[in-house]
C-alpha cells in the first residue's frame, strides 16, 4: 500500500465531500434481477456508492483511505442503507467472476503501474456479470500535466496516464457505451487537489462499457 498517497486521501476526505459523477444515473441499470451487485474500487467517501446502494444495488467497496471508508460507512448508516466497506488496496482486491452488475474504478486507475491496470481490468472484465456495465475513468495523455513537472501535491504518485485508444484497447471484448474526455471538468469537480499550480484542471478519460448478456 502507498501510505503517503494513503494519507493525503485521509487529510484530504477529512474536510472535503466528493460530488457524485452524474454520468453515472445515466447508466445505472434498474435491473430485473431481484438483487444487484455494485463494486467500487477506490469507493473514496462512498458519493458514488450511496447513489448505487439507493438506486438499489447491494453495494461493496474499498479503498486504501481508512478516512475514506469511515466516512463511506457514515454515509450509509444515516441513509438507513447497508454497505460493505473495506481498507484494501485495489491490486489486493478478489474479484469473483460473473460476480457484479456495476463496477466502477473511478479516478483511481492512474495511481497504478499500467501492467497493474491491465491486471485489474481483466479482473474487472471477468467479474461483470452478463450485461454487467463497467464506468472506468484514468487521467488522459491529454491531460495539462502529461510528462510535465507539476507541484501538484499529488502528481508524483500518479504512474499512468492513458490515451483513449489503449483504454478502449483494454477493454476490448465489450461493448462500448461512451469514451469521452475529462468527466471532473464535466463535474465541475470544486476541489483543489487535481489542479496544478496553473489552476489547470488534470484531464482524464471515462469508459463506459458493457458485457455481453
Ligand atoms: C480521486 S479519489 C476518487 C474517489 C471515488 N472513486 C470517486 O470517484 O469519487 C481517488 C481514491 O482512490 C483511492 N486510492 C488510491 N490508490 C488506491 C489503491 N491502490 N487502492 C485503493 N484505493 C486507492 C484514494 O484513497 C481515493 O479515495
Amino acid at each position: 500500500m502507498n501510505v503517503k498517497l494513503k494519507n493525503i486521501y485521509d487529510d484530504y476526505f477529512s474536510d472535503y465531500d466528493s460530488k457524485c459523477n452524474q454520468l453515472i444515473n445515466n447508466y445505472i441499470q434498474i435491473g430485473n434481477k431481484k438483487t444487484m451487485k455494485a463494486l467500487d474500487l477506490g469507493v473514496g467517501d462512498g458519493v458514488n456508492a450511496i447513489y448505487l446502494a439507493k438506486n438499489g444495488y447491494e453495494v461493496f467497496g474499498n479503498d486504501i483511505s481508512k478516512v475514506a471508508i469511515k466516512k463511506a460507512e457514515k454515509k450509509f448508516i444515516k441513509n438507513s442503507l447497508h454497505g460493505h466497506f473495506e481498507v484494501k488496496d485495489v491490486r489486493d482486491v478478489e474479484i469473483f467472476e460473473s460476480s457484479y452488475d456495476f463496477i466502477l474504478c473511478s479516478m483511481v486507475a492512474h495511481y497504478l503501474e499500467k501492467n497493474e491496470v491491465v491486471i485489474l481490468v481483466n479482473k474487472i472484465k471477468k467479474g461483470l456479470s452478463p450485461n454487467g456495465i463497467v464506468f472506468f475513468s484514468i487521467l488522459s495523455t491529454d491531460d495539462p500535466q502529461y510528462k510535465k513537472n507539476s507541484q501538484n501535491i499529488l502528481s508524483k504518485y500518479i504512474k499512468t496516464f492513458m490515451s483513449k485508444k489503449e483504454v478502449l484497447k483494454l477493454f476490448d471484448g465489450l461493448s462500448l457505451m461512451l469514451l469521452q474526455d475529462s468527466m471532473m471538468t464535466a463535474c465541475n469537480v470544486p476541489s483543489s487537489i487535481y489542479y496544478d499550480e496553473g489552476n489547470n484542471i488534470m484531464g482524464d478519460i471515462v469508459y463506459i462499457g458493457r458485457k455481453s448478456g
